[in-house]
């Protein structure tokens, strides 16, 4: 049973008791206990075997003492459920075996079906009868997605991506069509499993003009967020490196806006109108000694004119180097404020 439900308040924008806090990529390399199984089995093989996601998902809610726990999987699983080949490398991240270059490509991927992630719904019922705090379910956007799967692995230039956008206009609708309308069927396969949150990461399309975002990305992500409303949970619109797209984030029918570090949040809150924000604390703060960090936390959570409506969570993944019990400390000064 949920007994916090502090994160799913502040998502509709009511009154908490203490100001809710999780982080994004906290299940997983921050713990020991994580690394210890990681010397044991690979990273899709943990996603895979449901009695062991749900440990890695559960374990930061005892260790750190966090208002929400994330459904520990990966982005590219929903590429998997549509026929793409790929494998997660230790220290690379993934890599795709034949990266998407042609419209041929895109129509011979499989339509999804949600047997495909029968382990993913394993996962979600099995946390949802052990936690107390609400579970977040969550996929990688289109945008996010398609530069894995046209790059055929991680990128800080995305240059593939965005000549395919703009040299193959036709086959880059097809993909987004494609990705957006699994997307909807893979989130609400997560909700109907359980999933009481779901997020939206797309990491990495602060890379584009916003006016490419608007023509080539932003329908998609409208048609995502309308897509499962229906289901009724709060949904998540989180992206990094969008400081020039946030007018264009508030025609985004979410509940809650994730902001990274480099926009006040109480800004970044105002431009995209009345929705719940969670964010935004850079997550290198983490490194330095508490009474820097604590500063750092008081700097975000005293610039916001009302606590309603505010998600404590940094802005953007936690670092592999820092030190779990630093976190542990953090989160009992947020909840302390
Ligand atoms: O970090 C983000 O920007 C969030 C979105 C995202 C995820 N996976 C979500 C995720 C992205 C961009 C990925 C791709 C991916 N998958 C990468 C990044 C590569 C790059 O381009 O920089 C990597 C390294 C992987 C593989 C992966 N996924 C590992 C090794 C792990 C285990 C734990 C960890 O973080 O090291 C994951 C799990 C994962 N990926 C989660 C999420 C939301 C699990 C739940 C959690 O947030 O704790």
């Amino acid at each position: 049973m949920t007994m916090n439900d502090r994160f799913l308040k502040a998502c509709r924008g009511e009154k908490t008791d203490k100001i809710p806090v999780w982080f994004m990529r906290q299940a997983g390399r921050l713990l020991p206990s994580y690394r210890e199984l990681r010397k044991k089995h690979g990273l899709l093989e943990l996603t895979q075997t449901p009695e062991i996601a749900a440990e890695v998902s559960m374990e930061p809610v005892e260790k750190l003492g966090v208002d929400a726990a994330i459904l520990f999987a990966d982005i590219m699983l929903l590429p998997m459920a549509l026929g793409i080949d790929l494998d997660i490398v230790d220290n690379v991240g993934p890599v795709v075996k034949n990266p998407i270059d042609s419209m041929a490509a895109i129509e011979s991927l499989k339509s999804f079906d949600v047997k495909n992630i029968a382990y993913l719904q394993e996962t979600i019922r099995i946390l949802r009868t052990k936690l107390q705090v609400p579970l977040i379910g969550f996929s990688g956007a289109p945008f996010t997605i398609a530069s894995y799967l046209i790059e055929g692995k991680a990128t800080r230039t995305w240059t593939a991506t965005k000549r395919f956008m703009l040299e193959k206009p036709e086959a880059w609708a097809k993909l987004m069509t494609v990705l957006s309308d699994a997307t909807i069927q893979y989130l609400g396969g997560q909700i109907d499993a359980g999933a009481q949150a779901v997020q939206l990461f797309d990491s990495w399309v602060g890379c584009l003009s916003p006016s490419d975002y608007r023509k080539y990305v932003l329908p998609y992500v409208q048609k995502i967020f309308a897509g499962v409303k229906d289901k009724g949970v709060p949904r998540i619109h989180f992206a990094t490196d969008t400081a020039g797209m946030l007018e264009d984030f508030s025609n985004v029918d979410a509940e809650v806006i994730g902001l990274d570090w480099r926009i006040d949040i109480a800004k970044g809150k105002k431009i995209v109108g009345a929705k719940s924000v969670q964010g935004n604390l850079d997550p290198t703060a983490l490194l330095a000694e508490d009474s820097i960090l604590f500063g750092k936390v008081d700097e975000i959570v005293d610039q916001l004119p009302s606590r309603d409506g505010f998600i404590f969570n940094l802005g953007h993944g936690i670092l592999p180097e820092t030190d779990h019990e630093k976190v542990k400390r953090m989160v009992d000064y947020i909840h302390s404020k």
